[in-house]
């Protein structure tokens, strides 16, 4: 065998062992496929071979590479779905796959072509394509009915979760578990040889006589839930399992399958899954902190602090008085309480979460930390005086971070005798549940700093995004200038109701006067003053915390609290109001002109990573991609006419569309 070949061969005694060789998980890339379907043409050719097993090297597969379906490369010949399932079914000699690590997506689909499997007792396999926006598209549809039975594909396929070895076996997935899955495997093929066997998936009859019936239900169910397309696309494939023969069910999950990959909410998942595993990454290999200093245990340090614990790591919660810090613990300790009242935490894990917490006054219990997160309040003087005395108290290589959202991370870093050592982290609130976090790069931020701030985001089980120093970082320049338009449509006679109706139609969690209200109009109008900023376009808001009216803590805003109906007391401009779908452009394409400054300006690295900040951290449809991937989907053309319109019926100068914007088109 040549070395780099992306399949290797082995041959004990009558056996040929097939080896995949495409680390780090053996994808299924067309160079690989192509391996494998000629050296299972050469074994069953040989006339000496009784039997072929394919196995992996660390893993097995975890299936096609998503990257490859954009590109056409996934479908190339020959694919797993036509060429090389039909060449494993019509082989001379019964074929094994020896499982270890994951055998997902295409993976178990290839395993399931097979005529058996075996696994180790650490391998998991399933089918997580519907979580990718994606159905299972190379007979798993097909084949995992047959040997699991109706009820459980469904549940596995529609939730797209993985199960373990033992779980597998007793299913009948996997047909034995074992320490040396090769050696079992070879065993196993050399029985099935002898005995003249070679048992096909395909050969047998979907097993449960109320199958067609159960999968009419799911699919009832999923539509009602308001599945992904994946699903109910899914879902109606295993359906056709239990009502056709095997090659027409095939045909019909290939039909679908390509269908899917055509809508929008499909390339959107893809695009989406793709964007947070190229987002932050480390570009160094970095020391994981041993244990964490928390400043401030006000609304984030509690967050803060709750995620480290759940990733294990020793935290302290520190304040300035007794009072502070206890009640900052209490409240985490009792959030722990909950999650285990609700059963989405076992004891024994709120126990040792709860064991990793301390709380301490003052900062010099910062003093051990490998890396410090303040979240005090956001006031300048105040950080600045925490970061005099963190660079006083903190060791020599502790990483300090701050989790400001809005002041300036180098001005911050300047109060330190070593601002390399300072990074931004910005989370988001609720910060333990927030998968969000803009990681910020400051001017003198060593490497060192920024990879142990992005490798520690993920450990927290988060996606980090690299910002650099800039008003409102990434998110919040962006989010503010889609909050702006929806103020500026009421000077066209739109109401908040309106704007956030519309909003919410198109797909946003929430509408933007309804976030405002929640995060409080004050904290924008104090900052606008700070600025000494005179935006017409906010006139109403300003007027409307002029009245005291701040939003739900006040119990008045843009609506009145606690029933969330209009604010009949607002007066508002008159004015012929908007079509919810100009509405909606209005406040989308804000956010993508102004993402196209953010690139222009070297804040963000990519409109990858900005949509990544806006859709998990702003509510942003997933199913829509991002603003700029909607943007794109859109047309540049038709993106700047539309902008171009906006110049004109407004005459906000905001609408000359972006210069980076004006690339695209
Ligand atoms: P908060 O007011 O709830 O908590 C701040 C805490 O810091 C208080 O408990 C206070 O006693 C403590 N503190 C003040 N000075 C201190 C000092 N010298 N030493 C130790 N503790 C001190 O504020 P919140 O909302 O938690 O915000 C904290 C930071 O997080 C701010 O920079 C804010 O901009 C940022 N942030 C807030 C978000 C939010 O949604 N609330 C979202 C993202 C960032």
């Amino acid at each position: 065998m040549p070395t780099g070949s992306p399949v290797s061969t082995d041959r004990i005694g009558d056996v040929v062992v097939l080896i995949l060789q495409n680390p780090p998980v053996n994808t299924l890339a067309q160079p690989v496929r192509e391996a494998l379907y000629r050296e299972l043409e050469a074994a069953d050719l040989d006339g000496s071979v009784a039997a072929v097993v394919i196995a992996g090297g660390k893993q097995f597969s975890a299936g096609a590479d998503l990257a490859e379906f954009d590109s056409g490369q996934a479908l190339a010949h020959p694919t797993l779905h036509g060429e090389l399932a039909g060449l494993l079914d019509s082989l001379r000699v019964p074929s094994v796959a020896a499982i270890t690590g994951v055998a997902l997506g295409g993976g178990l689909e290839l395993a399931l072509a097979c005529s058996a499997r075996v696994a180790s007792p650490t391998a998991t396999v399933g089918l997580p394509e519907t979580t990718l926006g994606f159905m299972p598209g190379a007979g798993g549809t097909q084949r995992l009915p047959r040997a699991v039975g109706i009820e459980r594909a469904v549940n596995l396929i529609a939730s797209g979760r993985s199960i373990d070895a033992t779980t597998a076996a007793e299913w009948g997935l996997v047909d034995e578990v074992a320490d040396d899955p090769i050696a079992a495997a070879v065993r196993h093929a050399e029985r099935l040889a002898t005995a003249g066997e070679r048992p096909r998936l395909r050969d047998l009859p979907v097993s449960d006589s109320a199958a067609a019936a159960f999968v009419d239900i799911a699919l009832r169910d999923a539509r009602r839930a308001r599945r992904a397309p994946g699903v109910l696309f899914a879902l109606e494939a295993v359906g056709a399992s239990a009502t056709l023969p095997f090659d027409e069910g095939m045909a019909l999950e290939f039909t679908l399958f390509e269908r899917l990959a055509r809508t929008p909410e499909a390339k959107a998942a893809r695009y989406r899954f793709l964007s947070d595993r190229a987002g932050g990454k480390p570009s160094t290999t970095v020391a994981m902190p041993a244990s964490v200093a928390v400043v401030g245990a006000g609304t984030m340090g509690r967050g803060i602090a709750q995620a480290f614990l759940a990733a294990g790591i020793p935290t302290t919660l520190i304040d300035t008085d007794r009072g502070r810090v206890d009640a900052g613990a209490g409240a985490i300790r009792s959030s722990l309480d909950d999650s285990v009242a609700r059963g989405r935490l076992a004891p024994d894990q709120r126990d040792a979460r709860s064991a990793l917490l301390s709380a301490a006054v003052g900062l010099d219990s910062a003093a051990g930390a490998d890396l410090v997160i303040e979240a005090v309040f956001e006031n300048l003087a105040v950080k600045l005086e925490v970061f005099r005395e963190l660079d006083r108290v903190a060791g020599p290589d502790a990483v300090l971070a701050s989790n400001t959202s809005s002041l300036d991370v180098d001005v911050i870093a300047g109060a330190t005798s070593r601002p390399g050592s300072v990074v931004g982290m910005h989370f988001f609130s609720p910060a333990h549940i927030m998968k969000l976090v803009e990681v910020v790069d400051g001017a003198a931020t060593t490497t060192r700093s920024l990879d142990t701030a992005i490798a520690v985001a993920r450990k927290l089980g988060k996606t980090p995004v690299v910002s650099r120093v800039g008003p409102g970082f990434i998110g919040n320049r962006i989010f503010d200038q889609y909050l702006r338009q929806a103020v500026l449509l009421l000077q066209s006679g739109c109401t908040p109701l309106q704007v956030d109706e519309a909003m919410q139609a198109w797909g946003m969690a929430m509408g933007p006067f309804a976030v405002l209200d929640l995060v409080g109009n004050d904290v924008a109008w104090a900052a606008r003053k700070e600025r000494g900023e005179t935006d017409a376009a906010w006139a109403p808001a300003d007027a409307l915390c002029e009245l005291g009216w701040f939003g739900r803590k006040t119990g008045k805003g843009w609506y009145d609290y606690p029933a969330g109906s209009p604010n009949t007391d607002l007066a508002l401009p008159d004015g012929p109001g908007l079509a919810a779908d100009d509405i909606a452009l209005r406040c989308i394409l804000a956010m993508v002109n102004e993402a196209a400054a953010v690139l222009a300006d070297g804040i963000a690295a990519s409109t990858r990573d900005i949509d990544t900040v806006i859709t998990k951290g702003y509510g942003f449809p997933g199913a829509r991609g991002g603003p700029w991937f909607f943007a794109e989907q859109l047309g540049w053309g038709r993106v700047t006419a539309i902008m171009r319109r906006f110049a004109e019926e407004t005459g906000d100068a905001f609408w000359q569309p972006s210069t980076a914007l004006g690339a695209q088109s």
